[in-house]
């Protein structure tokens, strides 16, 4: 069932996510080369704690970590690992952040040391991908609005756009109904209204769209070992247009 938050609910999740924000800028402060994505994770977990919060992640459907921390072919749910960053890596370091059972969702890509253009290129078309689509999730609109501008800004970039992965509803629990995919058809699909709060983040390859799945039932990689970027936001759909929960300032 998609449920619509009341203002409260709304500005409970918005908490989360003032935390979830200033975690990634501690995480923005820590990436370099040499750094191992099991030290960041171990970070999230006591930053979280320390501010009275709980990675959601960890144990939602057995998943055994605070983040999830996928690197270069990677698409998503990559582990945290022991094996340091190398310049030139891109790794999204995604995570949801529960404080006193407010929920917010937010991946973000960093460049590790020096990323080549073509990585460089792949970054910025994803972050500017997911905020055009942000720009459609207007109450009346339809999941469909979004997917389409991004995939048509995406696609039109020479890039593409992962399928299997989608945005969703979120709260009370990390995935909710509806799906937010990151293509499709304008005027298609469930109608946005007041209250609803979804994801949307795109997953952008520099290659092909398709993807395999590891051993680990978990991460999944590009088939033709591509980069892929992500960046994701939690927002509410209000009717003063949409609300991003988990904003950087930047
Ligand atoms: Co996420």
């Amino acid at each position: 069932m998609i449920t619509r938050k009341s203002k409260r609910e709304i500005s409970q999740m918005q908490e989360a996510g003032k935390l979830l924000v200033a975690t990634h800028k501690e995480i923005a402060k820590m990436i370099k080369p040499g750094i191992t994505t099991m030290e960041i994770d171990e970070f999230v977990e006591e930053f979280l704690k320390k501010h009275g919060a709980t990675p959601e992640q960890k144990g939602f459907q057995g998943y055994p970590y605070a983040t999830c921390a996928s690197i270069n072919d990677e698409i998503c749910h990559g582990f945290p690992r022991k094996e340091p960053l190398i310049n030139g890596d891109i790794v999204t370091i995604d995570m949801v952040v529960n404080l006193n059972g407010g929920l917010a969702d937010s991946a973000w890509s960093y460049a590790v040391g020096e990323v080549d253009e073509k990585g460089k290129r792949l970054m910025e078309v994803t972050k500017k991908a997911l905020y055009l689509g942000i720009e459609q999730a207007q109450v009346g609109n339809r999941i469909g609005d979004i997917g389409h501008v991004i995939q048509t800004y995406a696609e039109g970039e020479g890039f593409s756009v992962v399928r299997e992965f989608t945005g969703h509803g979120i709260g009370p629990t990390i995935h909710e109904p509806p799906h937010i995919p990151h293509f499709g058809q304008p005027n298609k699909g469930v109608r946005l209204k007041e209250g609803m709060v979804i994801t949307i983040e795109p997953m952008i390859n520099e290659g092909t769209w398709k993807s395999k799945m590891d051993k680990n039932n978990w991460t999944a990689r590009t088939v033709d070992k591509g980069r892929s970027v992500q960046y994701e936001h939690t927002l509410a759909i209000t009717k003063n247009g949409p609300l991003i929960l988990t904003e950087q300032d930047e």
